[in-house]
C-alpha cells in the first residue's frame, strides 16, 4: 500500500485534505498535532511538555518528536500495512530521514508528499478565523507569526529534500476545498497509476 507525507505551512489544509483523501482512497490517518493535542487534553507527562512547546509556536523537539511517532505505529502495525497518510510529519530533515528509517522496519516508504502551497495572508485569515470559531488555543495571532516562521525556517527546506527524491508534488492550496482536492487526485493518479480509489 501507499504512504502520503500531507505538508504545508499552518492551516494550510492538511487536515481538510486528508479527510478527503481518507474518504477517498481508504487511508490511514495520523496527525501528529492531533496526537499531541490528545495528550494535552488528557494531561498526560508528554502533553505538558508538548505544551509547552506548541503554546510558543515552536516544534517538538525532533527526538522526542521521533518516539512519539514510533511508538504511535508500534500501537497499530496494521495502519502501515494499509497505507498512512502522515499529517504534520515531519517538519525537519531529521524527522524525515527518522520516518524513511520507521517505514523500511515495515518494508515500505513514503510513495508522495503533497505539499499545499497557500500563501501567508490566506493561511493567517484561515487561523484567525478558526480560532475565533473553534477556541484551537494556538490560533491567536503571535503563535500564528512564530508558527509561520517555524514553518519557513526549519521545515520548508524539506519542499527540496523531497523534490530531490521525485516526491514532491506541488499543489496549488487556495480556493474551494473539492477542487483542491481534485488537484491532488490528479497529480497522485498521473505519477501512481496504481493508486485505487475506494
Ligand atoms: P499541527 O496540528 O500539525 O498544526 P499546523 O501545522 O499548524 O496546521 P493546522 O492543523 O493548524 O492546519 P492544517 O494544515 O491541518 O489545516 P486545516 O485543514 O485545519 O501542529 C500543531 C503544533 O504541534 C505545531 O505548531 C508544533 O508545536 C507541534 N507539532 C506537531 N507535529 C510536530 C512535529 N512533527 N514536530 C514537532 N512539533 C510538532 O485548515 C485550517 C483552517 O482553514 C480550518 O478552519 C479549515 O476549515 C480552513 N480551510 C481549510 N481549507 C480551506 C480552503 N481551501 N479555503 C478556506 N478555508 C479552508
Ligand atoms: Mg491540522
Amino acid at each position: 500500500m501507499l504512504n502520503f507525507v500531507i505538508f504545508g505551512g499552518p492551516g494550510s489544509g492538511k487536515g481538510t485534505q486528508s479527510d478527503k483523501l481518507i474518504s477517498r482512497y481508504g487511508l490511514h490517518h495520523i496527525s501528529t498535532g492531533e496526537v499531541l493535542r490528545g495528550h494535552i487534553a488528557r494531561g498526560t507527562e508528554l502533553g505538558i511538555t508538548a505544551d509547552s512547546y506548541i503554546s510558543k509556536g515552536q516544534l517538538i523537539p525532533d527526538e522526542l518528536m521521533i518516539r512519539v511517532l514510533a511508538s504511535v505505529l508500534e500501537s497499530e502495525p496494521e495502519k502501515v500495512k494499509n497505507g498512512v497518510i502522515f499529517d504534520g510529519f515531519p517538519r525537519t530533515i531529521e524527522q524525515a530521514k527518522a520516518l524513511e528509517e520507521l517505514l523500511a522496519k515495515y518494508n515500505s516508504t513514503v510513495h508522495a508528499v503533497i505539499g499545499l502551497e497557500v500563501p501567508d495572508e490566506e493561511l493567517v485569515e484561515r487561523m484567525i478565523n478558526r480560532g475565533k470559531l473553534t477556541g484551537r488555543a494556538d490560533d491567536n495571532i503571535d503563535t500564528i507569526r512564530q508558527r509561520l516562521s517555524v514553518y519557513h525556517n526549519q521545515t520548508s527546506p524539506l519542499r527540496d529534500f523531497y523534490q530531490a527524491e521525485g516526491k514532491y508534488h506541488a499543489i496549488d492550496g487556495s480556493g474551494d476545498v473539492d477542487q483542491i482536492s481534485e488537484r491532488i487526485h490528479k497529480s497522485l493518479s498521473d505519477k501512481l497509476p496504481g493508486l485505487a480509489e475506494k
